[in-house]
């Protein structure tokens, strides 16, 4: 309970308590907030008020930059040193040692799975891959050119007209239906979206491929013998792993927004895939690969650098919200980048992009705001590398990421003390004007 006392504190004095007094300078009064895991409640500061018609004071915060809007035991990421961990388990050991459904069972369930409990989630999201026929209608609704990540967010979205009982979110059972289809069904979706812009007949998920050369076969299987390398394989299973949580960023905010009004979470993750599409966000992977294709040479590179210097673009797939260090799964990617070439070929494109980052990492400009690489920036030569179009990599992304869309909205809607997402705002426009006659308004 939040105390209000009377006297202050006393400057520098330190009592121990786990409090934080605050002196409000327009009435004199002081007040004792409760600090609880590093935080104050945005509610405590209601009660200081300058008169009794006062609504009380708020925090004034645009982009969340310093404000937790839940309690979360799925991610754990410390931006200064570069650490993720999914559940407790770093980064680096699960995409070295894990698969990527081993890892959805982790963030879906909070612990690694038996290899019976494995085997049965493996097998669950496999019978729940397949889609209704009249997704292929859907699909082929869309002009041929309709960017992918359109379609699989309208698809995604369709899916709850198929299944209405997902709006029943307060049945465990139901719920971890919707999870595990949502699981299963988005590569099919984002595959079919594909299939849809190459002009080529859809390809039917099956069962006895493993998750990652099931995607693979959806995306580019032909017809006829269809090889899938086990590295190739193996490179998709990571980059999946590295994408699938990332605690509260732009697309988990929005999946937990829209699930906060408890619609379905077919409604939930649509949002989330929006969300993604945004060149700031998941969008930033494409963004990273037009930007390299349009260097062309490294020689072109300086002049490219004094341009986002000063402020006219931005060198993409650097940066981030949280990450004021190496971002660990950048690291991890770059390694990958030469198991896939290794297959495939080097890309050219590898060569721009290790010496932009080179060059970035020694330059003041990225060193004074601590700009580093992002997941982003060499995934996109991977996606390349495996022939995946730059239009499809933020649906790979997003295939990536729905196990952790979907484990944040299992614990915000078991979360007691979620309630509907609803922003308080500053209004700052015109109050209490009379309405003035269309005739009589000047221009
Ligand atoms: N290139 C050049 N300057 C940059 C960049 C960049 N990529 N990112 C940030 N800055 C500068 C920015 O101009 C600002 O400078 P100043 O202080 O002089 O105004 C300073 O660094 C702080 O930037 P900010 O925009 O206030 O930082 P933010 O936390 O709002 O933005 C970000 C984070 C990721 C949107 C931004 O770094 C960015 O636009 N990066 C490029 C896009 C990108 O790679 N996005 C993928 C993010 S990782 C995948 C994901 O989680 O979705």
């Amino acid at each position: 309970m939040t105390t209000q006392a009377t006297s202050s504190a006393g400057q520098g004095e330190s009592t121990g308590a786990e409090t934080l007094t605050v002196t409000d300078n327009r009435t004199g009064q002081v007040y004792e907030l409760p600090i609880a895991d590093g935080t104050i409640r945005a509610t405590d500061l209601r009660q200081i008020r300058v008169d009794d018609d006062d609504f009380g004071l708020m925090t004034y915060d645009p982009a969340f930059m310093n404000t937790a809007s839940c309690r979360s035991a799925v991610t754990f990421l410390d931006g200064e040193r570069g650490v993720l961990e999914y559940r407790g388990y770093p980064i680096e050991q699960l995409a070295e040692k894990s698969t990527f459904l081993e890892v959805a069972y982790l963030l879906v369930y909070g612990d690694l799975p038996t290899q019976a409990q494995l085997d049965a989630w493996v097998g669950q999201i496999a019978d729940h891959s397949g889609v209704d026929e009249n997704f292929r209608r859907l699909l082929e609704g869309f002009r041929y050119d309709a960017h992918p990540m359109g379609m699989l967010q309208s698809a995604v979205g369709a899916l709850s007209t198929y299944y209405p009982e997902a709006k029943d979110v307060g049945d465990p059972d139901v719920r971890m239906e919707q999870v595990i289809r949502l699981i299963g069904t988005v590569p099919t979706l984002g595959a079919w979206a594909f299939r849809h812009n190459q002009g080529w007949p859809l390809v039917y998920p099956d069962a006895s491929l493993d998750y990652p050369s099931n995607v693979i076969n959806m995306f580019f299987n032909k017809g006829g013998a269809f090889e899938i390398d086990p590295r190739l394989a193996r490179a998709m299973d990571v980059l999946l792993i590295l994408h699938a949580d990332h605690e509260q960023n732009c697309s988990t905010s929005a999946v937990r927004s829209v699930g906060s009004s408890q619609a379905d979470p077919y409604s939930a993750v649509a949002a989330g895939v929006s969300a993604l599409y945004g060149p700031l966000h998941g969008g930033a992977n494409e963004a990273v690969l037009r930007m390299l294709k349009r260097i062309k040479d490294p020689k072109d590179i300086p002049a490219f650098m004094e341009g986002v210097k000063s402020g006219q673009e931005r060198l993409m797939g650097f940066g981030h919200r949280v990450y004021k260090n190496y971002d660990p799964r950048a690291r991890i990617i770059k390694k990958a980048c030469d198991d896939v070439f290794a297959v495939t070929g080097v890309n050219p494109l590898l060569s721009i992009a290790v010496e932009l980052e080179k060059i970035a990492l020694e330059d003041e400009y990225f060193v004074k705001r601590k700009l580093y690489p992002n997941v982003d920036f060499y995934s996109g030569l991977i996606y390349e590398a495996l022939n995946i179009p730059v239009e499809m990599f933020t649906v790979m992304f997003a295939i990536g990421r729905t196990p952790g869309w979907v484990a944040q909205w299992l614990e915000m809607i078991q979360d007691k003390e979620q309630k509907i997402s609803r922003p308080r705002q500053v209004y700052v426009g015109a109050r209490q004007r009379d309405y003035t006659e269309i005739g009589a308004r000047s221009s």
